[in-house]
């Protein structure tokens, strides 16, 4: 049985009807085809889903759609205002070009969010703290250390 969503995604207002079983990742990627998120492991291990939800990062995979009812989501696609296509970098993700904080791109949307968070919250005052931070972002390529860097970068 499909249920009303209200939900502020990326800036717009939505109202959706969907299936209470639904997580957030997946009606972000299938729903509203906004697949800049990715899932990786479904299981909350790997921070490749990483979303902010009224600016808190969560992993969309383990987090219910229904429990987004009244918020604001924030994903990659809406971490610049405009269309992403166009619209000038976020100074993060400037930085990560710069410090090369990727080599294959698949776990950067999701580093990226949590990267956002982690100034915005305070936990960048030393490449430790960044560090256990980040911890739950997993990247096979093991671009930690310039990833690292790049938040320290836009830190400063
Ligand atoms: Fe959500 Fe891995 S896909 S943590």
């Amino acid at each position: 049985e499909q249920m009303p969503l209200h939900v502020n995604i990326n800036g717009t207002m939505r109202q959706l009807s969907i299936e209470p079983r639904v997580t957030l990742l997946d009606l972000l990627r299938e729903q509203l085809q906004l697949t800049g998120t990715k899932k990786g492991c479904d299981h909350g291990q790997c921070g490749a889903c990483t979303v902010h939800v009224d600016g808190a990062r969560v992993n969309a995979c383990l987090t219910l759609a229904m429990t987004t009812e009244g918020s604001t989501v924030t994903t990659i696609e809406g971490l610049t205002d405009g269309d992403p296509a166009t619209a000038p970098l976020h100074p993060m993700q400037a930085a990560f070009i710069k410090h090369d904080g990727f080599q294959c791109g698949y776990c950067t949307p999701g580093q990226i969010m949590s990267a956002v968070a982690c100034i915005r919250e305070g936990h960048a005052n030393t490449p430790d703290e960044v560090r256990e931070y980040m911890s739950g972002n997993i990247c096979r390529c093991g671009a930690y250390a310039n990833i690292v860097d790049a938040i320290m970068d836009v830190k400063k």
